[in-house]
């Protein structure tokens, strides 16, 4: 069994937050979208999962008058299929319920089988397709929503 911890972002997670960006992302952020993203507490949740002292993994997402928009989720290269992302979802889902939000939102590239599939077992749906969204690889995404169950974490 592993030992997650989760916590909120912070600043001095910033380095390990663009190392995620750079290897695991075709368009990553710059580290100034990055720092305002962390420093948007008012609207925003930037939660890291710490495995032992280390950073592994980093969810983010935004609040709107829609519900909850995920902007970014990602894991330490050679980190995938540990239960990461699962652990970040669950602990962000239950602070969902807390809040009352009832609907999630994101979009993901078409080609991006795994993050479809952790989106699809958190009841994600497609809704539609946004043609040409990434501008680096001219790709479509499927915009995604779900429900928040109104009880527990799903998962
Ligand atoms: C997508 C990503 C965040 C998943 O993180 P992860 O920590 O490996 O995911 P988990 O181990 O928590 O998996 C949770 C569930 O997601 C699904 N899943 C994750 N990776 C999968 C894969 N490669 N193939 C099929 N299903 C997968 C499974 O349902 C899995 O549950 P299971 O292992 O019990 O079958 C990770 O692959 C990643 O960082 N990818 C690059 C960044 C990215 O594309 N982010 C999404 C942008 S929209």
């Amino acid at each position: 069994m592993s030992n997650f911890e989760v916590r909120r972002a912070e600043r001095r997670d910033l380095e390990i937050l663009m190392e995620i960006e750079r290897t695991q992302f075709p368009e990553p952020w710059t580290q100034g979208m990055m720092l305002d993203e962390l420093d948007r507490t008012d609207s925003r949740r930037y939660t890291v999962c710490i495995d032992g002292e280390q950073v592994v993994g980093y969810l983010g997402v935004m609040f709107t008058d829609e519900g909850m928009h995920i902007n970014t989720i990602g894991v330490v290269p050679g980190n995938e299929r540990r239960g990461i992302a699962k652990t970040l979802m669950d602990e962000c889902w239950a602070d969902l319920v807390v809040r009352g939000v009832t609907k999630a939102s994101l979009e993901v590239a078409v080609s991006n089988a795994p993050a479809i599939a952790l989106y699809y077992a958190y009841g994600f749906a497609p809704v539609g397709i946004r043609k040409n969204y990434y501008q680096a690889t001219g790709e479509d995404a499927l915009v995604l929503v779900a429900e928040i169950p109104s009880t527990m974490a799903a998962g």
